[in-house]
């Protein structure tokens, strides 16, 4: 058996324009790109200072003062748009692009079922190319895993768990801070789409999503979440992001089982974060 978790690049990759110089940026986005032999173009922040200080350590070669110029600048370059920031400045700068460009939106879709309507809209009527960056289901172990199930080796799909037992530092993300629904529009929503991506939207689905009592400032900062199939198929998310014990009694992986085999993946990067842990993953 042999498993694939190449992805195909692009025979002419066009540069990009980064609106956003924060954590994401820096930690994923430049990395990737950089490996990817990508050309990034312009970047601009409305925290221009960050914005100079990211550009000159990448070696951006244009830092613009104003959205209006990075866009302006970026389409004449042919750019794809990379948009970089909390999701609801998303829209506002969405209906700036020119038409028809491509765009790489960072999830989550805005931070309401309305706003994610709005987004839609918009790309729609500009006929953008565009693309929300749920990267989950695009890494190494998740390929290798889709590949599997599309083949058959598990046989029938029918117990999947996401499970996340972590302690995460919040205070990375000050702007999570001020919003009334955290958890799942910020981090479980990269499972949700996760179990799409292998059992499709389900018929219905149950949220319970909860603070912390030593994290009251936030939103919510666990939950539960059951993705409703048929009789059959249990698909759970659990997530707990104050778990404040041991790093090594920390826990998150992804399982899928089917009739015939099962798979488990560790997820290291979310362990002990920001040093992380190794990805595992498991067949049987
Ligand atoms: N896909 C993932 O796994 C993943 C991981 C982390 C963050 N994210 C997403 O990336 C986005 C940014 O997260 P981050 O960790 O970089 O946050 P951050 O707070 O580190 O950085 C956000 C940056 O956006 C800038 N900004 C805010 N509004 C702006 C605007 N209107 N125009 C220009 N710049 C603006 C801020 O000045 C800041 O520098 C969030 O929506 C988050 O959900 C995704």
């Amino acid at each position: 058996m042999s498993v694939s978790t190449k992805h195909p690049l692009p025979v002419h990759p066009k540069a990009i324009a980064i609106i956003g110089a924060g954590g994401i940026v820096t930690d994923s986005h430049l990395p990737a790109y950089r490996k990817a032999g990508f050309k990034v173009f312009a970047l601009y922040d409305r925290d221009k200072s960050k914005a100079q200080s990211v550009a000159r350590q990448w070696q951006i070669p244009r830092c613009c003062d104003t959205l209006e110029d990075l866009i302006a600048q970026g389409a004449a370059e042919g750019c794809v748009f990379d948009i970089a920031v909390p999701a609801s400045e998303i829209l506002a700068i969405l209906q700036k692009l020119p038409e028809r460009v491509g765009v790489l939106i960072q999830k989550p879709m805005g931070e309401s079922l309305a706003q994610a309507k709005a987004i839609l809209d918009c790309c729609r009527q500009k006929k953008l190319i565009a693309g929300i960056n749920f990267q989950l289901r695009r890494a190494p172990f998740m390929m290798a895993a889709k590949q599997l199930v599309m083949e058959g080796q598990l046989g029938d799909i029918h117990d999947v768990e996401m499970r996340v037992i972590c302690q995460t530092p919040w205070n990375l993300w000050q702007f999570l801070f001020e919003k009334e629904r955290m958890e799942v529009n910020y981090h479980s929503i990269h499972y949700i789409d996760l179990i799409r991506y292998f059992l499709g939207d389900p018929q219905a689905v149950y949220c319970k999503t909860m603070k912390h009592p030593k994290m009251l400032e936030l939103a919510q900062t666990r939950s539960s979440i059951i993705m409703d199939y048929d009789d059959i198929v249990r698909a759970n998310i659990h997530t707990n992001h104050g778990h404040d014990y041991a790093p090594d009694k920390q826990e998150c992986f992804f399982k899928i089982e089917g009739t015939r085999g099962a798979i488990k993946i560790q997820i290291g990067v979310i362990l002990n974060y920001p040093q992380g842990s190794v990805d595992k993953f498991e067949y049987e």
